[in-house]
């Protein structure tokens, strides 16, 4: 559930009428409502209290630095995957210890900045990535905490572009080999075998593939904790949200369905899970992203033009797959309403950006309410892999973002200028 709805025929955020907003601080601007961020986190964390647990929020979902801090400041761990996500966590007053380090590819650099900054684990994807954690800790004469990411084999049936947890992909240990991994990491030096990982995708929307992978991983665990003092065990993230409908006002009937009595909520994800989880008396750990930030943001677009052509009516609005790339990427879906409801016909319509791509769209053939040139629109359920995936592709600065609380709202990042884009750019001397 989230905190946007209509209230009469205005969209709010809490309560804050977005409208207001999109006039104040232009357009494409991100708008994040802090309770249900934080709302998410807490049911999250509530749920799962029956074992000792530590919720990382996953930073590339959401990095921007007033919502790690909204986490923070409820106890959130964060799951990171660069140094540069380790910086901001630290910029935003996260606490480095309670930090975990995945990622297929971990620098030098900046395996040794975690070490410096005293990580809670590294969570190792590779035996060369095992064997440069310890090389580097050896430098550092430092002792590095490690858990190797066990890849279960078992799949998701999520997108194929964001499953993770088979053998067809890069990531993890595959599962028939992760002994012989402990094993010759138990005998390198600077390393401590701290736990074992795993995370089989994203945007899941049944307990059942969670549950099998942790069926399949226990009992390797319990083989693992026999010979290592591991400390916890990492259930990963991808936990999905409701994407369609997304407002919950607009579609009161659809809650009523079964579809509706199907999502995946985090008293299901623990009743699954708690019961196989306790037995092991390991700290559990947990990295969702979009979970706690996906329905807590919306893209606030202004429409340009309407542009009838014989087949299609396009709606041309001023964001781009360079502000929301899921649509265009991941063929996904984001509801779409106008921030000032209208109880007219609907038209069918392609919302789309001014890129010059035909991949940049936001939605085709759907049914929407008749909007004009001025009118806003909001993209929901934005708030996770929105603008954390922007670019500046065609020169686009990216937009702003905007924190609401209550009556309150503040710019939580400053629209990009144009200038900045090329600012590190140059000329190079032979042409000048
Ligand atoms: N832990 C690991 C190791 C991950 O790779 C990911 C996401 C997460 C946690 C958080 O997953 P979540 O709880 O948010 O599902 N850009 C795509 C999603 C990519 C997910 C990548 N890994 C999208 O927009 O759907």
């Amino acid at each position: 559930m989230h905190d946007f709805r209509y209230v009469g025929n205005r969209l709010f955020c809490e309560d804050v009428a977005v409208e207001s907003l999109a006039r104040k601080f232009g357009t494409p601007l991100y708008v994040y409502s802090q309770h249900t961020l934080t709302e998410h986190f807490q049911k999250l964390d509530a749920a799962m209290s029956p074992v000792n647990h530590l919720v990382c929020f996953s930073v590339k979902s959401n990095s921007n630095r007033s919502a790690l801090r909204a986490l923070a400041n409820l106890g959130s761990g964060f799951d990171i995957v660069s140094g540069g996500e380790l910086q901001r966590v630290i910029a935003a007053g996260g606490g480095p210890r309670r930090c975990v380090f995945a990622g297929v590819g971990k620098t030098e650099d900046e395996i040794e900045f975690a070490l410096r900054q005293g990580i809670y684990s590294f969570n190792a994807e590779s035996e060369p990535e095992l064997q440069r954690i310890n090389r580097v800790a050896a430098r550092l004469k430092k002792i590095a905490p490690i858990a190797v990411r066990v890849n279960p084999g078992v799949d998701a049936y999520t997108h194929a572009k964001i499953t993770t947890g088979t053998y067809e992909n890069k990531f993890g240990i595959q599962f028939e080999q992760v002994e012989g991994v402990y094993a010759r990491a138990s005998k390198l030096k600077n390393l401590r075998l701290r736990g074992l990982q795993m995370h089989i995708g994203s945007q899941i929307t049944e307990t059942t593939p969670f549950e099998q992978a942790a069926r399949k991983v226990l009992p390797l665990l319990k083989r693992l904790q026999e010979k290592y003092p591991l400390e916890f065990f990492s259930v990963g993230g991808g936990l999905g949200i409701v994407y369609k409908p997304a407002l919950a006002s607009g579609a009161a009937a659809w809650w009523k369905t079964s579809a509706a009595k199907n999502i995946l909520t985090p008293q299901k994800y623990a009743g699954r899970l708690v019961p196989l989880l306790q037995p092991l008396n390991l700290k559990i750990l947990l990295e969702p992203g979009r979970f706690i930030a996906g329905n807590a943001g919306i893209l606030v677009t202004r429409v340009e033009f309407v542009k009838k052509t014989g087949r299609k009516n396009f709606v041309i609005v001023d964001a781009a797959m360079n502000d929301l790339i899921r649509p265009a990427f991941y063929d996904a879906y984001h509801e779409i309403v106008p921030l000032t409801r209208n109880h007219g016909v609907r038209i069918s319509s392609d919302v789309v950006g001014p890129i010059c791509e035909s991949s940049d769209f936001f939605c085709k053939d759907r049914p929407l309410p008749k909007v004009g040139e001025g009118d806003y629109l909001a993209l929901l359920s934005a708030g996770a892999y929105g603008f954390a995936q922007a670019s500046n592709y065609n020169t686009r600065p990216r937009a702003a973002e905007i924190l609401v609380s209550g009556k309150r709202a503040a710019v939580a990042r400053e629209r990009q200028p144009v200038k900045e884009i090329w600012s590190g750019e140059k000329v190079v001397s032979w042409l000048k």
